[in-house]
């Protein structure tokens, strides 16, 4: 813990002296990324489950780069790869079981120091960015609210693919975005990404009440 803030103590003072130089800092950035691998103990994880995690993809470098605004023909690079990586339920059904559903996206489970080694499937954590129903009073807004969003979409069942590829993936319909690449980088499994889909669009769901 004490390397951890000494780590964190040693950044913050780079980010700010650079800010007061008012120039684009003059960091090394394999400087930086040792600092961010130094940051992650052995403990409670051993360094093989937390290095590949660090290491950013081509999406992620591009993002950053570009803080999130990435050219227009790299957007659609993005779109394109991104696009390319998602699997479809080879039945081509796209609703599960909402009720499965909601559990999912209250669960924030997984991919924490605390979660290692997981006993539990990963959960969605969708509560901590999104609206989905009205009895549910503890919400985050970093995404937009999805109350009643398969009614608004007359439960057309096209749109049942739509919501089950942003699910997937995120970046093949807007690169850069702030939502986790749920099946891209495989925190949730086929299955859970279907029982989303049906909290969305299903008619019954407490999302379109
Ligand atoms: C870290 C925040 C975050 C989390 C967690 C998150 N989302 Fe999102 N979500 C966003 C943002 C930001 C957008 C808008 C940008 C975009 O479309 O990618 C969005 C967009 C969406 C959209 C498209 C909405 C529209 O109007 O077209 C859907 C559907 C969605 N999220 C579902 C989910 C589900 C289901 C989960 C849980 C598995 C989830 N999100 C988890 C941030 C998040």
């Amino acid at each position: 813990m004490k390397k951890l803030s000494l780590t964190l103590a040693a950044l913050s003072l780079l980010v700010a002296s650079s800010a007061m130089a008012q120039q684009k800092p003059k960091v090394d950035p394999a400087r930086v990324d040792a600092a961010i691998k130094a940051a992650f103990p052995e403990f409670p994880a051993p360094p093989e489950v937390w290095q590949p995690r660090l290491t950013p993809d081509e999406t992620m470098k591009q993002c950053s780069a570009s803080n999130n605004s990435p050219p227009k023909a790299i957007f659609a690079a993005i779109e394109k790869r991104e696009m390319a990586t998602i699997q479809y339920p080879a039945d081509g059904k796209f609703l599960g079981d909402w009720k499965k559903g909601e559990a999912i996206a209250q669960s924030g489970y997984g991919l924490r120091f605390t979660d290692y080694p997981s006993t539990r499937p990963n959960g969605g954590n969708c509560y901590a960015c999104h609206q989905l129903n009205k009895a549910e009073v503890s919400y985050g807004t970093i995404g937009p609210p999805l109350l009643g969003y398969g009614k608004l979409r007359d439960f057309k069942p096209a749109e049942a693919k739509i919501a089950y590829e942003k699910i997937y993936d995120s970046h093949a319909t807007f690169p850069c975005s702030l939502m986790p690449r749920f099946g891209t980088n495989k925190i949730l499994s086929m299955e859970q990404m279907q029982d989303l889909v049906a909290l969305l669009m299903s008619p019954d769901s407490p999302v379109n009440k």
